[in-house]
């Protein structure tokens, strides 16, 4: 038998013993080993978990269908934003408006009872934002957003001050400034359908920089719109690793198409920030820019503030405290000046988080309030002709001229308008912090466990009918003085509340009524959806899926001025 022969035949022996023998080798493979090895791995983690304190705590509370080890995660994995946003509605009638699910092995409690979400909200201890919120932190580094204990208060207490209201009045003339550039650039799109949000973004960007940022010189329009699209983008991916399990893991993160996008995105976003902090160190000289103010405004301005309207904050106190005369800075010249004073900690990179911070915080939010308001007041005309009658009031004959401070505390049904949109789209759709210890909630028989998850619902709260009756219907009336007086301070809350509320809220009401003051005295705005048609799309901040499209046209007054 020659040498080839025996190795065939020898082969052909292996052959048939692995033929023969199916089971005892398959009983061994790796696939095998892998497969018995996570289902146990799977069962002991049921049994752990289920065992948990954390588990047996929460035991009652309504829980959607759960399967072993992923809880609920898989309810998600293949869906788009917009259908992830579907799939949580569906759940806002649940009884006792509190749920649980589990992403895995993390607990999560939802909440969107007001009496529930006061404890929480108003507490000076739950104050630390949830382990969701870390995805954050190479973009936002220790800014206000993300950060906790000292350095948070510490950056609170310097920040909140500089959204006091003299420098917010400062602010009117480059709002009416931008609020005029986007009517103009919008006049090109009359008569045909579009985005609104584009323009939003855009125009919001603009203002922050030539606002709280200072920068005289802006970068070209492009350069903002990009910065923009760029944040967008980033909150899609930050999206998808708080809520798609698996993302949550760095390995699987890395390996996936979104690693790079966010990379590249992150580059977009921080070279325009250092840029702009660049430009202000160059140009830096606060006292040219310093709001100076005397005892007596404080005074007035002190009996000024109006305290029946809305929660209470810091923000209220900033004007209560107030003794003597006040040099005040907008917020990144008061940064420049912390820095150079040996006195107060304050880094270039403290500098540089809360630049990266605001400008989110503050473009994105009322670029989707503004868009939101547009479509809204394109579907009911009957409430834009209510809005312009208000301005037809304010302005009188010299209906184009210039908004002031003063036009701004005159515009009551815009602001009804404003608050209404913010009730049933609320920009920040969801907020979530970490339980610092056990919570009893006082709206049944529930506790939370410490270092629970807890996800506050505004979208759910602003649409239960006990504080708002017919809540899904549009009517800005649910903002009159009697009816908000009735209602639970917690049962509205698109700034959040508490201390640890947003810190631009005034900001954002002044910069929304000149910038809707004046797009809606230049342009009667149509929209040809219907609201019931919206699709929600809640990535960070909410958003329309497809676009908030409306169609202007030119108000016969503001022909000649465009
Ligand atoms: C309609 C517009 C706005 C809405 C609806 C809004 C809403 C909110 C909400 C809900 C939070 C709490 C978020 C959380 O806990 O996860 C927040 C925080 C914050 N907002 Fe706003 N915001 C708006 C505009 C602004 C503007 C214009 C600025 C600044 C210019 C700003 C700056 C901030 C900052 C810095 C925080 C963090 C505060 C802290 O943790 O101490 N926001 N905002």
């Amino acid at each position: 038998m020659s040498a080839r022969s025996v190795i065939v035949e020898s082969m052909d022996k292996v052959n048939e013993e692995n033929v023969m023998l199916p089971e005892k080798i398959s009983l061994l493979s790796p696939l095998w080993t892998i497969l018995v090895g996570t289902l146990v791995i799977a069962i002991l983690f049921e049994i752990w978990l289920r065992n948990t304190r954390e588990y047996k705590l929460t035991a009652n509370m309504p829980t959607p269908p759960r399967v072993p080890v992923l809880g609920q995660a898989h309810l998600v994995f293949n869906l788009s934003n917009a259908e992830i946003m579907s799939t949580a509605l569906q759940f806002i009638d649940t009884p006792g408006s509190i749920l649980r699910a589990y992403l895995g092995p993390i607990l999560i409690v939802g909440l969107w009872n007001p009496v529930d979400i006061e404890i929480v909200l108003s507490s000076s201890s739950h104050l630390e934002k949830s382990k969701e919120y870390k995805y954050f932190k190479p973009w936002f580094g220790d800014g206000l957003l993300i950060s906790k204990g000292h350095h948070w208060q510490h950056h609170r207490r310097m920040i909140a001050p500089t959204f006091h209201q003299s420098i917010l009045k400062s602010f009117i003339p480059t709002f009416v400034q931008h609020s005029k550039s986007v009517v103009h650039r919008m006049s090109l799109e009359a008569g045909k359908e579009f985005d609104a949000h584009k323009y939003m973004s855009q125009v919001t960007v603009e203002i922050l920089l030539s606002t709280v940022m200072g920068v005289k010189k802006l970068p070209e329009p492009s350069k903002c719109l990009e910065y923009a699209n760029a944040v967008l983008d980033m909150c899609d991916v930050i999206h998808k690793r708080q809520v798609k399990v698996f993302y949550r893991l760095d390995s699987i993160f890395r390996l996936s198409k979104f690693h790079e996008k966010a990379n590249k995105m992150l580059d977009i976003i921080l070279n325009m920030t250092r840029k702009v902090v660049e430009e202000r160190q160059k140009n830096f000289n606060a006292d040219s820019r310093a709001i100076l103010e005397n005892e007596a405004e404080v005074a007035k301005r002190k009996e000024e503030t109006i305290k029946a309207e809305g929660l209470r904050d810091d923000l209220d106190d900033i004007d209560e405290n107030d003794v003597g005369a006040k040099k005040r800075l907008a917020l990144l010249d008061a940064m420049m000046e912390m820095s150079k004073n040996p006195e107060i900690e304050w880094t270039e990179k403290d500098i540089i988080d809360e630049v990266n911070t605001i400008m989110f915080e503050g473009h994105d939010t009322t670029s989707a309030a503004s868009s939101f308001v547009l479509c809204i007041l394109g579907i009911y005309q009957d409430m834009q002709e209510k809005v312009l009658a208000e301005q037809k009031t304010i302005f009188g004959d010299d209906f184009m001229r210039d908004c002031t401070f003063s036009d701004t505390m005159e515009m009551k049904y815009l602001e009804r308008v404003i608050m209404e949109t913010l009730r049933l789209y609320p920009p920040v759709p969801v907020i979530a912090r970490r339980a610092e210890y056990d919570i009893k909630l006082p709206s049944g028989p529930y506790s939370i466990p410490k270092g629970t998850t807890i996800v506050i619902l505004p979208y759910a709260i602003h649409r239960d009918a006990k504080s708002f009756p017919n809540p899904n219907k549009f009517d800005p009336d649910n903002f009159l003085p009697e009816r908000t007086a009735k209602r639970h301070y917690y049962s509205f809350i698109p700034f959040s509340a508490g201390p640890r509320s947003c810190v631009g809220r005034k900001f954002a009401m002044l910069k929304l009524k000149v910038l809707l003051s004046t797009i809606l005295r230049n342009f009667v705005v149509k929209c040809n959806l219907k609201e019931e048609e919206f699709r929600m799309q809640g990535d960070i901040i909410l958003k329309m899926e497809n676009g908030f499209n409306i169609m202007l046209e030119p108000r016969p007054e503001a022909k000649k001025a465009l």
